[in-house]
């Protein structure tokens, strides 16, 4: 067939993922061409349909001027801060994420990076590893008794997190952009009236401009010396440098990251600190999820270019999508 739609694929999919992608379009991999801007001439006026992996694969207004037939892009996580959703509506171009199939997945691992960061759990665990605990007991730890755990963002994912939260007895409070009628908890009206509202602060804004730096110096101060702050959401919703700085000087008392000002990284400076957890970015990083995801990117896909519409398209991409 020949006027089967081509896709561009900007970075590496999970090979799942590609080989259905590949069963039903014609792909062309970014990533392997040795002259990118040649390859974009060759075959950008063909593709109709973009893949893209989240942070690995960058969508700039630059990328889309070099495909003047794209229809839809289709990106794999439900964070699509990497993708220029502006210069994409102004096109004309759908952009669809991945959200709820790994909303629960990424709610267990931060309530996992919490407790691990407050009790501990790594460092104690390499205590053991290490044959310390035959020379004598490991310190004790901060406690999650008792404390206030502010969320910064109740999107799907804060909801989640709040939820467990529940389970645990500890008060819950939030800031986002809106009041939210149906929720139960506390609402303060901006990150700092939330930080001074609480002792531990859960991060799970989407990334981007809107929300760059949101957690800054004053905010982490707000906290307080006994401060526990948790980010899984975007390393650039928090000044990282200020973070590192509260953690010397004693102004916050642990973090737990999944997520980092530059990814992949080895954070010499957050490394250093023995208060600190540091994940590889594992949200939503386990088989079923990231297959889950993988199968609602080429649902996506399929669905548009069957003439049934995206399954999940961005907020910006709507009035693309309003019947006229
Ligand atoms: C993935 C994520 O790490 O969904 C997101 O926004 O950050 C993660 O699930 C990312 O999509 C990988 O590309």
């Amino acid at each position: 067939m020949t006027d089967r739609p081509g896709i561009l694929i900007t970075a590496p999919l999970l090979p799942q993922i590609e080989t259905a992608l590949d069963a039903a379009f014609p792909l062309h991999r970014l990533w392997e061409a040795p002259d990118r801007a040649a390859f974009l001439a060759e075959v950008g006026p063909g593709v109709r349909g973009l893949a893209t992996a989240g942070y690995f694969g960058r969508v700039s207004e630059d990328l889309l001027c070099q495909l003047p037939a794209l229809e839809i892009i289709a990106s794999f996580g439900v964070g699509y801060d990497t993708i220029d959703t502006a210069a994409a509506t102004a096109y004309g171009v759908v952009v669809t994420n991945t959200p709820g199939v790994l909303d629960d997945e990424v709610a267990d691992l931060t309530v996992g990076l919490l407790l691990a960061t407050i009790r501990q759990i790594p460092q104690a665990e390499r205590f053991v590893r290490e044959g310390q605990w035959l020379k004598g007991a490991f310190p004790f730890s901060a406690s999650l008794r008792g404390r206030k755990v502010g969320i910064l963002g109740l999107g799907a994912i804060g909801k989640a997190v709040a939820r467990r939260l529940e389970g645990f007895g500890v008060e819950i409070a939030y800031h986002g952009r809106h009041r939210q009628a149906d929720v139960p908890y506390a609402y303060h009206a901006s990150p700092l009236e939330l930080a001074r509202a609480v002792d531990t602060l859960v991060v799970l804004t989407p990334g981007g401009a809107a929300t760059q730096h949101l957690v800054n110096a004053e905010v982490i101060d707000a906290l307080g010396p006994q401060g526990v702050l948790v980010n899984a959401a975007r390393g650039s919703v928090l000044d990282q440098a200020a973070l590192v700085a509260a953690l010397r000087e004693g102004r916050l008392l642990a973090a737990g990251l999944d997520v980092f000002a530059e990814e992949p990284c080895q954070p010499a400076d957050l490394l250093a600190l023995p208060q600190v957890v540091c994940l590889p970015h594992v949200g939503s990083a386990t088989h079923k999820t990231r297959a889950e995801m993988g199968q609602l990117l080429v649902d996506n896909l399929t669905s548009w270019f069957a003439g049934t519409g995206p399954l999940t398209p961005v907020a910006e991409s709507r009035a693309l999508l309003a019947p006229a």
